[in-house]
């Protein structure tokens, strides 16, 4: 990867640059001591300007491993957005000050293909556009059950028309050559469901990525877990081989019951885990050099 260029979107990446991050992310998990740090210093700003606990977290992780110093924002609370001061104008002040690159979470309001700052910027969750370094662990953590992609069959099983994980996935499933279809309300549905029910959809795939109910994109109110929610009964319809994932949080009692981490299928932890290994990968991939 080109140290002046940033990570923004599955789309605008090469797939060779795909294989590469996930080689790289799989080899910090393998070799967890065994790598440069090659932070000497330099210094990550994290601006999240909408709520997060796995990506923020994983993100100052993968840095502090990696030998980065941090500045950080987390939503308006304390900073002069209070007083008023745009986002944009948050991003170039905290760009004045230098950093070697930027995380940065937000809305749609701001249009991070926009920036041009000068240093990498990583999109940590943009809007209902994309989730690259979610949909980069999803498939990392598959990919350690399957070896390889190829062929296989995900489900994306309720809110996919407001998420920026979706976003990611139906992108990266066109340059690893998985199938991607979905399952859910009409009205929360990216495209028409090929599937009647929950037991058609998950007896057709071989992972299931649950979504959580994006409350604060949309106004549906539905009556959600008769339906859709994956419970101990509806998961008899899921292969004994086929695996579980859900980007997290989880709303229990809506989309998942509250057994769901204990249930044998389930990868949801495993995700988080491999979510450090992948954005040390993405860190460290911009910044070499
Ligand atoms: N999956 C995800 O983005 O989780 P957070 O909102 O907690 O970062």
């Amino acid at each position: 990867m080109n140290p002046t260029k940033s990570f923004l979107q599955i789309s605008s990446s090469e797939v060779s640059t795909i294989h590469e991050l996930l080689t790289v992310a799989q080899r910090y998990k393998d070799y967890p001591s065994n790598f440069d740090v090659q932070g000497s210093g330099r210094t990550g700003a994290f601006l999240f300007f909408e709520a997060s606990t796995r990506t923020r977290m994983s993100f100052e992780l993968a840095a502090h491993r990696l030998g980065f110093n941090i500045i950080s924002l987390e939503g308006s609370k304390g900073s002069s957005i209070e007083k008023g001061e745009t986002l944009l104008d948050t991003v170039l002040n905290v760009a004045a000050m230098k950093p070697d690159f930027m995380v940065i979470r937000s809305g749609d309001d701001l249009d991070l293909n926009n920036l041009n700052l000068g240093f990498p910027i990583i999109n940590a969750g943009w809007g209902k556009v994309e989730h690259p370094s979610q949909a980069l662990l999803d498939v990392l953590t598959l990919k350690q059950k399957w070896g390889n992609l190829s062929g296989k069959k995900v489900l994306i099983l309720g809110d996919s028309r407001y998420s920026r994980v979706v976003g990611s996935h139906v992108e990266l499933a066109k340059k690893l050559d998985y199938e991607v279809r979905f399952f859910g309300p009409e009205q929360m549905l990216r495209e028409r469901s090929h599937f009647t029910d929950l037991h058609e959809a998950l007896s057709w795939c071989d992972a299931v990525m649950a979504l959580r109910v994006q409350k604060e994109r949309h106004q549906e109110e539905l009556e959600y877990s008769d339906k859709y929610a994956l419970t101990p009964e509806s998961l008899k319809s899921l292969k004994a081989n086929s695996w579980i994932l859900h980007p997290g949080p989880m709303n229990y009692g809506v989309e998942v019951f509250n057994g769901i981490l204990n249930e044998p299928r389930s990868l949801i932890l495993k995700q988080v885990e491999n979510g450090v290994y992948v954005r040390m990968s993405i860190i460290s991939q911009l910044l070499k050099g």
